[in-house]
């Protein structure tokens, strides 16, 4: 057996792996920014802005498209939006970033967080039906790293019981359930251009959606009561008496550095999907390890993360997730194990337990304490040889630590 770089053997990438820089930046976008700069017209419904919200719109066949602030407040808005207030429970899965159920508790509502599938790691439909109640007003799906949630059932029974459907999209831009783009399934799709994303303006969101009536309305919460069809800077008419509106706006600046990224989306969402199928096929057949099933009718994956899970029973005694991850970096793959809690167990979630109810989580709590191993989406884009060199690791740590 080849000595594991952790036990001072070499390691199989003996030169760092040529992991793309994230995000990407291009120079034509960096002329554009300084001809903004020099414009002197830098937000309030400026050109930028309505031009991505066009553009967005056109890509993912809504109807239109409302960028705030971040990927926090398009979920409270989206919310506000649908009328979800004091008394309602909103159903969440139990395997996402806090976000998703904060914005719930911003709206003075509860969320109920209900368990995973645990091939997707997205929202179970069984589960979120049976944790409907006579309060439960709207349910958040989330499209969780490199998967789809089932809208496919998770739609037909939210209308059945005449629930809002808000999908969290902030990990899937450019993904497609049968060749139709996350987002457009249920009423609002909320996504996130912090930092890490598939889009990335350093901070921002946005809310699209397919009906025309609460476009007008998620533009006129985010930009404090100002009608979005009016004339750029105009008021335009009254907010509908009651809806209180926020300032979320962002500047054009973001709205630039996207409509730039937005035109490399497509391709890029390809190429990661083609060599994370590569990795898909060799990784599966590793005793041990299974990687995160795709949505079950995505016709274009969007990955966000590259996710794998180690079956502890297949590894030898002592050995945990811990020490796997560690002889995988050793081998020079920058693994982790993602968030490693369900939401509610997040170092930085701060709701008390009075405010939220568990729905029974136990495939979350197992997967993400034990099993899940990701690494960024910018290792889905590394060179074919180096895809194999990212296989052959995994098999080194695996045939040294499994049983
Ligand atoms: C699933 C999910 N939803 C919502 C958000 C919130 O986005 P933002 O950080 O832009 O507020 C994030 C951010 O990481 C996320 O991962």
């Amino acid at each position: 057996m080849t000595k594991l770089a952790i036990d001072g053997g070499k390691p199989v990438f003996e030169t760092p792996a040529h992991v793309p820089p994230w995000p990407p930046v291009y120079p034509e976008t960096a002329e554009k920014i300084k001809e903004l700069y020099l414009s002197r017209k830098w937000s309030f419904y400026a050109p930028r802005e309505v031009e991505f919200n066009r553009l967005f719109a056109e890509f993912t066949g809504a109807a239109g498209c409302a960028m705030m602030a971040n990927g926090t407040v398009t979920l409270e808005m989206a919310l506000l939006a649908l009328g979800v207030g004091p008394g309602d429970e909103v159903i969440v899965p139990a395997h996402t970033w806090l976000a998703t159920g904060e914005a719930v508790v911003y709206r003075g509502a509860t969320p109920v967080v209900v368990d995973i599938e645990p091939d997707t790691l997205c929202m179970s439909p069984e589960r979120f039906e049976e944790a409907i109640t006579p309060r439960t007003k709207a349910v958040i799906p989330v499209h969780i790293y490199g998967s789809m949630a089932d809208m496919d059932k998770i739609v037909p029974i939210a209308r059945k019981h005449g629930l809002a459907v808000i999908e969290d999209c902030a990990h899937a831009h450019g993904g497609l359930w049968k060749d139709k783009h996350v987002g457009t399934f249920g009423d609002i799709g909320s996504f996130s251009f912090q930092q890490s994303k598939l889009l990335a303006s350093g901070e921002g969101g946005a809310c699209i959606t397919c009906d025309a009536v609460l476009a007008e309305t998620l533009g006129r919460l985010s930009h404090i009561g100002y009608q979005y069809a009016a004339k750029q800077g105009q008021a335009g008419t009254p907010p509908p008496e009651g809806l209180i509106c926020r300032n979320y706006r962002v500047t054009d600046f973001q709205a630039e550095i996207l409509i730039s990224q937005l035109e490399h989306l497509k391709e890029d969402t390809i190429l990661r999907a083609n060599n994370a199928e590569f990795l898909r096929k060799r990784l599966d057949a590793i005793p041990g390890i299974r990687v995160q099933a795709r949505g079950r009718k995505t016709t274009l994956q969007s990955y966000y993360l590259f996710t794998f899970m180690v079956d502890p029973a297949a590894l030898r005694p002592g050995i945990t997730r811990k020490e796997v991850i560690e002889a995988i970096r050793a081998e020079g793959i920058m693994v982790g194990s993602g968030w490693g809690h369900p939401m509610y167990k997040q170092t930085l979630w701060s709701v008390p337990s009075s405010m939220y109810r568990l729905a029974g989580c136990e495939n979350a709590e197992r997967i993400l304490h034990e099993e899940l191993i990701c690494c960024a989406l910018s290792w889905l884009m590394l060179p074919q040889d180096e895809l194999e060199l990212f296989c052959q690791a995994v098999e080194k740590v695996m045939a040294a630590y499994g049983k």
